[in-house]
């Protein structure tokens, strides 16, 4: 199929045109690289030996959305495109609502005029906000998000929810991500976050390879196994798997669905950084600090639909995701900067 991925440039997109290109699929890449670097469409070469097309523009310009759609004749979307910074969303939640809701509005006009049935959408485990109990099902209801990032996830789920309701021929896969860590195993590509990074995994790398002077664990009075935080962690490449099998499930045609991408196992804070040290045989240096404001104890998917409905279920262990985020840190210190 070709396949219009937008933000295809950016961690999760490039990940996922690499699996699109190795299962048959022709990515378009559409991305106006607010948080990304043109370095990545080599390196998706350099892996698949395919250099996808690749128009650079917002997604809310609508008259070069129209003209890409008109030339390219798509036969679905993957929506990545968004801005993703928690904290920065705090402080701009304008931009973030006009970047996120705003491209994903023009995104649906142009797949209806264009007759574009199907649709996957990048959404996260940030819309059940607070979790009463986990793991978290599917069907728990969607919560009060903790931020204006998560606002604009609920936003668009609902936006593509009442779009299933009106037009009972579209196709839409609403995939509630967990926390996507790790690289491509070549080690040509991988998270390169801009700045100082906010989440995990990334912190651990750039202090592994001397980037930064120590991590800082945030917080360890939680109500958990070892009193930090619990998340589940998520290989790259299995996210990426989990696009090409809804994407397979897609052509069935069932109007709207939604998924969690997770492991299912929930891992602490301290195991992630301790597994790191082992399996890699370097020293990370921590400390202890506050809790940060907005976290949750602890939060992990429970991932039985996915498996039963889309056959697809995560292969990659934390020690994967480790000893594979280091090798392509390492390989690449400041990233895909030269
Ligand atoms: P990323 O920032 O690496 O990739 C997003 C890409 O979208 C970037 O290349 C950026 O340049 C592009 N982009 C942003 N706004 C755009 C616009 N208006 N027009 C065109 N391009 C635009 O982020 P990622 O980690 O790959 O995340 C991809 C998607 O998955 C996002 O929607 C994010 O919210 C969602 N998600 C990410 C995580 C995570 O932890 N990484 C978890 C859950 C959900
Ligand atoms: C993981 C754990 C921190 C950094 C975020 C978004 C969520 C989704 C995934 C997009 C927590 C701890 C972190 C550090 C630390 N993104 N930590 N020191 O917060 O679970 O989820 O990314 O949709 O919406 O909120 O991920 O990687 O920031 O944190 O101790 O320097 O690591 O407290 O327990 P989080 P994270």
């Amino acid at each position: 199929m070709k396949i219009c991925v937008t933000g295809g440039m950016g961690y999760i997109g490039s990940h996922t045109c690499v699996e699109l290109i190795k299962t048959g699929h022709t990515p378009v890449i559409i991305d106006n690289l607010v948080n990304s670097n043109k370095e990545v469409l080599n390196r998706i070469q350099k892996i698949t030996g395919v250099k996808p097309a690749f128009y650079e523009f917002d997604v809310r310009d609508e008259a070069k959305l129209d003209a890409c759609f008109a030339s390219e004749k798509f036969d679905a979307v993957i929506h990545f495109a968004g801005l993703k910074a928690v904290g920065e969303s705090v402080e701009k939640p304008k931009l973030y609502f006009d970047n996120n809701v705003g491209s994903s509005k023009t995104l649906i006009k142009v797949m209806k005029k264009y007759q574009v049935k199907n649709i996957i959408f990048s959404s996260s485990a940030t819309v059940y906000g607070t979790p009463k109990h986990v793991p978290l099902l599917e069907t728990d209801p969607i919560g009060q998000a903790t931020n204006p990032y998560g606002q604009t996830k609920i936003e668009i789920e609902k936006l593509l929810m009442a779009e299933a309701k009106q037009d009972p021929s579209m196709n839409i896969v609403l995939l509630r991500y967990f926390n996507p860590v790790g690289a491509h195993q070549s080690g040509l590509m991988g998270e390169d976050p801009w700045g100082t990074p906010n989440n995990l995994m990334p912190y651990i790398t750039q202090t592994a390879v001397g980037r930064r002077k120590e991590l800082t664990i945030f917080g360890k009075d939680y109500p958990t196994k070892d009193g930090t935080g619990v998340r589940d962690y998520i290989h790259v490449v299995d996210l990426a798997l989990g696009h090409v099998a809804a994407l397979k499930a897609i052509k069935e045609k069932w109007g709207l669905k939604i998924y969690n991408l997770g492991t299912g196992k929930g891992t602490s804070v301290l195991e992630l950084v301790t597994t790191f040290a082992r399996v890699n045989n370097v020293k990370v240096n921590y400390q202890f600090g506050p809790r940060r404001a907005g976290d949750v104890a602890e939060n992990y998917a429970d991932v039985k639909l996915a498996k039963k409905e889309l056959g697809w279920s995560a292969l990659y262990t934390i020690e994967d995701m480790c000893k594979d985020a280091y090798h392509w840190q390492k390989l690449n210190p400041n990233g895909y900067a030269q």
